[in-house]
């Protein structure tokens, strides 16, 4: 059995038959090719899967593909081509936010997720939005840095 979707991935509309208990995770990944969206721990403990829908951050191995039927998908690989966050991914880099890089896309949307509220949150702020997401190899430390950082260049450019 398959459930007709209709989704909005990246910008552009996605028209897909599937089945009623495929997570969203696994079909941005082995329908659309969009391998960004890593799956960790697949019962929603680690992160690693973050996507927005409608707006909001999800976590993709707890949502079915039929429950985001009509919505706004946007994946690591749209915030990366769009160049929403350019900035925070340069960052990342400058700071050695990254190892592995498996965490890496979930934690640039989450991270996102705050900063694009504006303002210059707290350290204690950023490491409670991103207590959800788990990272095996930095400590972390960098990765506060690097969002700090990009919170702090954002608001000085929109003086
Ligand atoms: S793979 Fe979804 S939270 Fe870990
Ligand atoms: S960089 Fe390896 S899990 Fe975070």
């Amino acid at each position: 059995m398959s459930v007709a979707v209709r989704f909005v991935v990246n910008g552009e509309r996605v028209d897909a038959d599937v089945p009623p208990r495929l997570h969203l995770a696994d079909f941005l990944r082995d329908t659309l090719g969009l391998t960004g969206t890593h799956l960790g721990c697949e019962h929603g403990v680690c992160g690693a899967c973050t996507v927005r829908l409608d707006g909001a951050i999800v976590r993709g191995c707890l949502v079915l593909a039929v429950q985001a039927d009509g919505g706004v998908v946007e994946t690591i690989e749209g915030l990366s081509d769009s160049g929403e966050i350019a900035d925070l991914q340069a960052e990342f880099r400058a700071r050695n936010a990254l190892q592995c890089g498996y965490c890496t896309p979930a934690m640039l949307i989450t991270a996102q997720d705050l900063l694009r509220r504006g303002g210059v949150p707290s350290r204690a702020a950023i490491r409670e939005h991103l207590s959800g997401n788990y990272c095996r190899c930095t400590g972390y430390q960098a990765i506060i840095d690097a969002v700090e950082a990009t919170a702090m260049a954002r608001a000085e450019h929109s003086k």
